[in-house]
């Protein structure tokens, strides 16, 4: 499963954080779960969005549809029900750019200790295993971890199993909370 990561990935990574804080966020309905997000601005500027397309088509040889796009902001308080997911509801693959750090942060890979499952998975006794053990980090062995390091971004297949770490966030607000631009997207083919 393509786990891709790039250091350095803005140039202007000062300059796409200003951006960032000055972004509104709010809690949003995703349509594709019905599931509330808190922390989300998905007003993300037209060259910016551009300009990340073009990078991750240099670095997967891949040109890139962009599905939804977003800032999330992950501090302590309210948070999306579930741990252990995938992105494949969205599109094929996920970008991540980590924009704050924080010691034991990142994105953490997993495969399902009892049922060996780290994708998503189509047969019901998986995904029922997967509803009821997507909030228990316990039951799940980390195959892979990304150490949240500022302006590293992690391409990743959408299907893989996978969590935003510490499930909690970090930090209190847009100053030093847990800090991520996202991009869902497909492949043009
Ligand atoms: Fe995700």
């Amino acid at each position: 499963m393509l786990i891709k990561t790039i250091d350095s990935f803005f140039n202007n990574f000062d300059h796409v954080l200003h951006v960032a804080r000055s972004l509104q966020y709010k809690t949003e309905v995703y349509p594709a779960d019905n599931t509330e997000y808190p922390g989300i601005a998905k007003d993300i500027p037209d060259p910016l969005k551009r300009a990340v397309c073009r990078k991750i088509c240099t670095q997967t040889y891949m040109p890139v549809d962009p599905v939804l796009t977003f800032f999330r902001l992950s501090v302590p308080g309210p948070r999306a029900p579930h741990y252990v997911h995938t992105d494949l509801m969205t599109a094929r693959y996920t970008l991540l750019v980590y924009m704050t750090e924080e010691p034991g942060a990142g994105t953490g890979f997993y495969r399902h200790k009892r049922t060996g499952m780290n994708k998503h998975p189509t047969e019901p006794d998986l995904i029922q295993a997967w509803v009821d053990d997507q909030r228990d980090l316990s039951l799940w062995e980390e195959t892979n971890f990304v150490p949240m390091k500022a302006n590293r971004a992690v391409i990743f297949d959408a299907a893989a199993m996978h969590c935003a770490l510490p499930t909690t966030g970090f930090g209190k607000d847009i100053s030093d909370g847990r800090l991520v631009f996202t991009m869902f997207w497909n492949p043009v083919l």
